[in-house]
């Protein structure tokens, strides 16, 4: 796509009905982000999210979609300790998971267990500049590279990410025109997060696109839908029609001929004969005698 000129879109998805719908949306990658530890799961960032819990989220995504490729990110000290506990894991994605590549944040440092990792037929997607996981060696969630020396570091990430045989690479939080700059250096296709519209592609997480995190309005951030208050709205009207008795409506309700309600509350029975030892029936949903 990146030689024909085409533009990558990629998404986030964390389960099978997202999944579906980005299917339909033809997107063409999902990532199932360790973001999901903070939209999820509540946490305030991606550091406590498992292998485990990722791959779970890969399994719902897989069987919700048949087109999009499927990226499972490798969460916080799953692939930093060694590049053998990294290969493991990264294998797990794929075999348990039905991931059909992995994701791993870092440059120059992680580059060897990319390596590994690709030489085992494992597809890596590396992932540089603002690293969430990165968080408290960057001193919070801030753009990268505003700096002669960072903005260096990662053109130089890019490059070893690269050589170690990554087939796309994400650019998270740095600065537009270094963002540009990288992606004309590159061979493969870069994912833009945060970093302008010189990418090859772009991501987001999909409650930001959807409108489903009211707290977080990132710069970077586009919304597309509002679904966060369409939801409450929606909840809202629900409640208030339960409350007046207005759902269920009679098209929302099963019948059930009088004839074989009669029998069930007692007078069938009788006709068998005793009824010594028989509890009569009565419409499992219907109002107490
Ligand atoms: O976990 C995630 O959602 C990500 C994207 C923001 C690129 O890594």
């Amino acid at each position: 796509m990146k030689r024909k000129g085409q533009r990558i879109t990629m998404l986030t998805a964390y389960d099978a009905t997202f999944a579906r719908m980005f299917d339909d949306a033809e997107i063409d990658v999902l990532l199932v982000g360790d973001s999901l530890g903070m939209v999820v799961q509540g946490q305030d960032s991606t550091l406590p999210v498992t292998v485990d819990e990722v791959i779970y989220h890969c399994r719902a995504v897989a069987r919700g979609c048949d087109h999009p490729l499927i990226v499972g990110d490798m969460p916080f000290m799953s692939y930093q300790v060694d590049a053998r506990d990294a290969l493991i894991n990264a294998g797990r994605f794929l075999s348990e998971g039905g991931a059909h590549a992995v994701k791993l944040e870092g440059g120059k440092s992680v580059a060897p267990t990319i390596e590994r990792i690709v030489h085992a037929g494992i597809p890596v997607m590396g992932h540089i500049g603002l690293t969430p996981q990165s968080v408290h060696a960057m001193g919070g969630f801030k753009v990268q590279g505003k700096n002669d020396e960072q903005a260096a570091r990662i053109l130089e990430d890019a490059l070893y990410v690269q050589e170690a045989g990554a087939f796309a690479i994400v650019l998270e939080g740095i600065p537009a025109p270094l963002a540009a700059q990288i992606t004309e250096r590159l061979d493969i296709p870069t994912i833009g997060i945060g970093a302008g519209v010189g990418c090859d592609g772009q991501v987001l997480v999909c409650y930001d696109l959807l409108g489903l995190t009211p707290n977080l309005r990132p710069k970077f951030v586009k919304r597309y839908a509002e679904m966060y208050d369409d939801g409450v709205k929606a909840a809202r009207r629900y409640a208030d029609e339960v409350r007046a008795g207005v759902f269920p409506a009679q098209e929302h309700s099963f019948g059930l001929k009088k004839k074989t309600l009669d029998r069930a509350s007692g007078d069938g029975v009788e006709e068998r004969g005793s009824n010594a030892n028989v509890v009569p029936l009565r419409p499992v949903y219907g109002p107490a005698e």
